[in-house]
């Protein structure tokens, strides 16, 4: 089940794979065999820690891997990209090229997941005119719901009610922004981490969107808006047990900054015992 195969020739019997295993199942029997395939998490460390190239797991090609000696950022590299990186809130009207959505949702599928559960959906929008044809109907439902005095009270229903002032007074898509996609992760609710690992999956998402040239924002008013119209839910082709973590807009900007922004220091509590 989990065609797990050693290479004789390439395996120098370090024990590498046995030491980093999370669920302890590989011992060194001579070569690195596994106990137990029941409770193999499947995460592939055993693949990744060989120093020989010499495991495969789950029909993985260990050579198919990225090599990391020499093909990681440098820290500052990676500091800009998380300080470099804004919510984009303009939009060029053209769609992101298919293959490059897919590049990045298959970079974004890499994030961890609790107990490596990997079962986080991505629910995508890749073309624009099915997201402005998506914007139309919001507008005119949240529209009518402002109108019947029936969104909801409170902060969500304010938020709500800008939203369709923009839209009608000056043609402003505060809803997605103008992005021409809208990426929606969701989990089923029985794995073990769907909240975490929804988001977790965006966040990932977001910083290889980013490095791409590729913009983004969290989606809070969209949130809003899909829990005022649930016809709209029905229609995304989520299944019905999975929990919702949140969804992103994203395409390619229509500006540019040109420079990090300033946070901190980080508000840190040390605990002491
Ligand atoms: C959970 C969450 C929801 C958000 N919802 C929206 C939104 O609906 N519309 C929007 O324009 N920005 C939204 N944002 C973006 C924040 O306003 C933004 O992250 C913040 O102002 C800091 O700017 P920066 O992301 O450029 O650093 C959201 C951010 C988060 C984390």
């Amino acid at each position: 089940m989990l065609a797990f195969h050693v290479d004789e020739e390439r395996c120098v019997l370090c024990g590498e794979c046995a030491l980093d295993c999370p669920a302890g199942i590989i011992v060194m029997d001579g070569y690195p065999r596994i106990t137990d395939q029941e409770a193999c998490l499947q995460c592939q460390h055993c693949l990744a820690v060989c120093p020989g190239a010499g495991i495969s797991i789950l029909g993985r090609d260990p050579e198919e891997s990225t090599l990391l000696a020499g093909n990681l950022p440098e820290p500052a590299q990676v500091a800009t990209l998380i300080k470099g990186r804004r919510s984009v809130r303009r939009y060029r009207e053209r769609d992101l090229a298919p293959e490059l959505i897919d590049e990045l949702l298959n970079v974004a599928c890499h994030a961890p997941t609790g107990v490596n559960a990997r079962s986080v959906l991505f629910t995508v929008v890749r073309e624009g005119a099915v997201l402005r044809r998506l914007r139309d109907h919001l507008m005119a439902r949240l529209g009518q719901l402002k109108e019947a005095g029936e969104l909801p009270a409170g902060l969500a229903g304010r938020y709500l009610g800008r939203i369709v002032n923009a839209w009608r007074s000056e043609g402003r898509d505060m809803l997605f922004r103008g992005a021409p996609h809208l990426l929606i992760t969701s989990a089923p609710s029985d794995t073990p981490c769907p909240v975490q690992d929804t988001h977790i999956a965006l966040a990932t998402f977001q910083l290889i969107a980013y490095a791409n040239g590729v913009g983004t924002v969290w989606d809070g008013l969209f949130m809003m808006a899909l829990a005022v119209c649930p016809e709209v839910m029905d229609r995304l082709g989520i299944p019905d047990n999975h929990t919702i973590g949140y969804a992103m807009a994203f395409g390619e900007p229509a500006v540019e900054y040109h420079r990090t922004v300033q946070r901190g220091p980080a508000q840190v509590n040390v605990v002491r015992w």
